[in-house]
């Protein structure tokens, strides 16, 4: 019989470079660890890195409310998580003692 195993991955990153003020988005879509579709704020449409991933990204900047959706994340996703991340990440302007360590 034959086995094997398939990785589908999607990663949603918010970049704070300047709290709130300055935000990137990043949207990538791995399978199998290749990278065949991103969004990124910076650029402002979905590109693509295979024929699959080229297809989808036509595919997804052809429809304005979709494309709409992925550059509003900044607002909707990325800002109001800031609050949430920003203790344990960017904003630490405390350096960790041992009482705060994390394992
Ligand atoms: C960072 O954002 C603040 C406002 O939150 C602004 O006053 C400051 O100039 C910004 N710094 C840089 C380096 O852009």
């Amino acid at each position: 019989a034959l086995t094997g195993v398939f990785q589908k991955m999607l990663q949603f990153q918010c970049h704070f470079i300047n709290g709130t003020e300055k935000v990137r988005f990043v949207e990538r879509q791995i399978y199998n660890r290749e990278l065949y579709l991103m969004f990124d704020s910076d650029v402002g449409h979905y590109v693509g890195f295979t024929p699959y991933g080229e297809a989808q990204a036509q595919y997804r900047n052809s429809q304005a409310a979709r494309l709409q959706y992925a550059r509003a994340a900044l607002d909707w996703y990325c800002r109001p998580n800031y609050p949430i991340v920003a203790p344990f990440s960017v904003e630490r302007r405390v350096p960790p003692t041992h009482s705060q360590s994390i394992p």
